[in-house]
């Protein structure tokens, strides 16, 4: 069964934009984590995943300007759909007070296409880290499997592979599931579900998930969230 995560919870705001909003155009293919701001002459990360497919997955960035020309172009293999960053470069000077767009099309192996919507920053943005939990439900019934993804990422969008720990709890702070220093593989994303019991605690549960303490870009980071839902 494809795991569609159309219900997401956002317990930061700091990345709200498009790392989530995507998800309400996957349908189970692929997970892409865009980014929503530009900063003139750095070049600007994009995460690919692809799911269930060995074949090689052909996309093509385009970076737009507000009248649709492109300013950068990329087409780059992922072969036998091994997920990835890339990187687009974006011109040193951008046209003042521009809105720019960035356009995603999966062409070969997985089909898609995806934008988001980008603003210049000026530089005054904080580096910051937050951790995403995403779930693929609001409510669940018992013998349900819940599916879950947790991610981190950086106010540059580049998202954090590293390890984390995630907690599972009932209702009554009961642990339930309990996942130790899990590694976020290459591309930065935990995934993994639990099946509830045919007789569940009913109520609210609640999903922890921390990224351990590390170093990027020469400082440091760690963040938690925390997701609840409901049984
Ligand atoms: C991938 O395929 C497996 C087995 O067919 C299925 O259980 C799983 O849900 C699929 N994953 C996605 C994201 O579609
Ligand atoms: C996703 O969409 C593409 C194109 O519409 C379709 O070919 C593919 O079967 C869909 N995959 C799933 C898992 O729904
Ligand atoms: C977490 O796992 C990694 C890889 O196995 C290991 O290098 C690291 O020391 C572990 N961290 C802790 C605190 O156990
Ligand atoms: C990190 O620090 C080193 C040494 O001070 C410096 O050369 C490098 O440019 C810094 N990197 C970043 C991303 O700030």
């Amino acid at each position: 069964m494809p795991m569609l995560f159309l219900i997401t919870w956002l317990l930061h705001s700091l990345c709200s934009g498009n790392a989530v909003d995507n998800y309400y155009k996957n349908n189970g293919t692929h997970w892409i984590v865009l980014p929503d701001r530009i900063i003139p002459g750095k070049s600007l990360p994009i995460t690919f995943n692809f799911y269930n497919t060995s074949t090689d997955v052909v996309v093509k960035v385009d970076l737009l300007e507000y009248d649709h020309n492109s300013i950068s172009s990329l087409r780059h293999t992922f072969v036998k759909g091994e997920g990835g960053l890339l990187q687009i470069s974006v011109p040193s000077t951008l046209r003042h007070g521009g809105t720019f767009k960035l356009l995603v099309n999966g062409l070969s192996g997985v089909y898609f296409q995806q934008h988001a919507s980008l603003t210049v920053d000026k530089g005054y943005i904080p580096k910051r880290f937050a951790v995403h939990i995403q779930l693929d439900k609001a409510i669940y019934k018992p013998g349900q499997t819940i599916n879950f993804r947790t991610f981190g990422v950086y106010s540059d969008m580049t998202v954090f592979s590293g390890y984390f720990d995630v907690d599972i709890y009932d209702p009554k702070g009961n642990h339930m599931k309990k996942m130790t220093n899990v590694s976020s593989g290459a591309y930065g994303v935990v995934e993994d579900l639990m099946i509830m019991d045919d007789e569940p605690l009913l109520g609210t549960w609640r999903i922890a998930s921390k990224a351990r303490r590390h170093d990027y870009e020469n400082n440091t980071y760690s963040d938690e969230a925390s997701a609840s839902l409901i049984i």
